[in-house]
């Protein structure tokens, strides 16, 4: 879909439907609504008095106009409560008013910049939500859909964002362009995870990274099955072992302030293409979702496309560790124990907690290369969702600092992450007779054993785990969510890596 920024007045841009807002609570709109309602003779007033309009969050009201104005239709969006406004309530309304507005078939609409008048954002942030919204809102996989081609072929084109104040106008537009990067950018992810396996394979991920590399400039190194042996990645190796499909190590690299090699970040994704459950192998109801494990790689490389793009002052290296999780004839077995690059040898108790043992090794070879922050996204346990439900992501940290700056920008895209502690007495779940450590610890607080497991491999690295096993999918249509892929963390990880290149470390 094209967004389009003009100056001018909503009432009377000629389009076959026009969108306006409404908070909750307001009997006589202003602004754009309230001249709107003035040329409909007092339609929308009406309609709210009537109790029809209430203002609710993420409401439509469809009215004809019959010629009053220009615009054969208009949509009142609702905008909830006004106390309760941001950036997040831009997003969520924009995005259920774009599918709306495409289930009536209309494929041209002009709308205001909500939230860029009485709602007292910035223009540029009310710019770049109303972007992200109604893009990531609109956004379906049909890529294997031969069924109804008519009604998947129903788009809404083109978005006209009218603003009344000139001087608004620039700041909105770049609002704009940068809302669509970031949410083109999550929609890469939303595709990674939506593919199926048989298609989303390591080498199809280190297709997509080389694809990112190419058209942004980024520096993209590959590391196969040989490469890895030579290095010592053990526990990767012991993952992939089950498996033909060729697992890769994926490294892109941006360079935004090369003469500071040490300010840098980096973001390490689980990419486990499918998680059979290997050995320990998983029951049948629901295994096809885990085609989405490697959700966390798909973030880093969507994310690494958009960094490539807004090109902020700090070195980014992101790194999917990339392979199939499978039974096959020379898997690794409960009880067998792996030597990890680092030389920490580990007792694969359970096969089907190897995204810990493919990340260990990624986690330890990004510290040799010098990285001083790191943040690894990872579909990690089935007890986060237990712990957190769907609603956000769980965080565990070795760093405070770092840690604020990552809930902060999960609280800023709507992306949200809670904390979980990471008191000593965990580890002691880890302890084996026979190596340094077991790849599992039992029932009690499975989130964060898995993460004490990681730190193991971080050492004294500033370093934040994202466990994404509730968010990286959805089951239901809600605001710019659809069911399948979300994209999480995409925009999280943009928008922590500018904040850290701008209001440095
Ligand atoms: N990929 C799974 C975790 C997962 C579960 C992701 C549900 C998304 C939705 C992970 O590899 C796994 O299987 N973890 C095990 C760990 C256990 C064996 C300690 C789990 O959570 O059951
Ligand atoms: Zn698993
Ligand atoms: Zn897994």
């Amino acid at each position: 879909m094209d967004i389009k920024l003009v100056q001018g007045d909503i009432a009377q841009v000629d389009a076959p439907a026009i969108v306006v807002n409404l908070f909750e609570g307001v009997e006589a709109p202003g602004g754009a609504t309230g001249a709107v309602d003035k040329a409909l003779d007092g339609a929308i007033t009406q309609l709210i008095s009537d109790g029809e309009i209430k203002g609710k969050k993420g409401e439509t009201t469809l009215i004809h106009t019959f010629g009053k104005i220009p615009a054969s239709r208009v949509v009142v969006l609702g905008l909830g409560k006004s106390d309760e406004f941001d950036v997040e309530v831009v997003r969520k309304t924009m995005g259920s008013a774009c599918r709306y507005l495409r289930k009536l078939d209309i494929r041209k609409a002009a709308t205001v910049a909500h939230g860029a008048g009485v709602g007292g954002l910035n223009s540029a942030d009310a710019g770049q939500g109303l972007a992200e919204g109604s893009l990531l809102g609109l956004y379906r996989f049909k890529t294997y859909l031969t069924k109804n081609p008519e009604e998947n072929a129903r788009e809404l084109d083109e978005l006209l964002v009218v603003e009344m104040d000139q001087n608004k106008v620039s700041s909105l537009e770049g609002g704009i362009a940068r809302g669509r990067i970031i949410a083109e950018a999550a929609m890469i992810a939303r595709d990674m995870v939506n593919e199926p396996a048989n298609v989303m394979t390591p080498t199809r991920m280190s297709d997509a990274a080389r694809q990112v590399s190419e058209e942004h400039g980024l520096e993209l190194k590959v590391i196969d099955r040989d490469d890895m042996k030579e290095m010592g990645m053990g526990a990767f190796l012991g993952v992939a072992q089950g498996s033909d499909e060729p697992p890769k190590l994926i490294v892109l690299k941006y360079e935004g302030d090369p003469n500071n090699p040490e300010n840098n970040l980096g973001l390490i994704g689980k990419g486990i293409t499918f998680d059979t459950g290997g050995i320990s192998i998983k029951p049948a109801a629901n295994m096809e979702d885990m085609k989405g494990d490697m959700a966390g790689g798909a973030s880093v490389i969507a994310a690494m496309q958009a960094i490539g793009q807004l090109k902020p002052k700090i070195n980014v290296t992101g790194m999917v560790a990339a392979t199939e999780n499978m039974p096959g004839g020379s898997a690794q077995r409960p009880g067998d124990v792996v030597r990890s690059m680092s030389g920490k040898t580990v007792e694969v108790i359970n096969t089907d907690a190897e995204g810990r043992l493919v990340l260990s090794d990624a986690l330890h070879y990004a510290r040799e290369m010098g990285i001083t922050k790191l943040v690894d996204i990872a579909t990690l346990t089935g007890a986060i969702i237990i712990a957190l439900g769907h609603a956000c992501s769980g965080a565990m940290t070795n760093n405070q600092e770092l840690m604020d700056k990552v809930t902060k920008a999960g609280m800023a895209t709507g992306e949200r992450i809670w904390q979980l502690p990471m008191y000593d007495e965990y580890k002691e779940q880890l302890k084996s007779n026979v190596a340094d450590m077991k790849n599992v610890g039992g029932r009690p607080a499975g989130s964060i054993t898995a993460a004490q497991f990681l730190s193991e491999f971080v050492e004294d690295t500033p370093w934040v785990h994202l466990d994404i096993a509730g968010t990286f999918l959805s089951s239901e249509e809600s605001g710019y969510v659809v069911k399948g892929g979300t994209g999480v963390p995409t925009r999280a990880l943009i928008d922590l890596t500018l904040d850290l290149a701008t209001n440095g470390q």
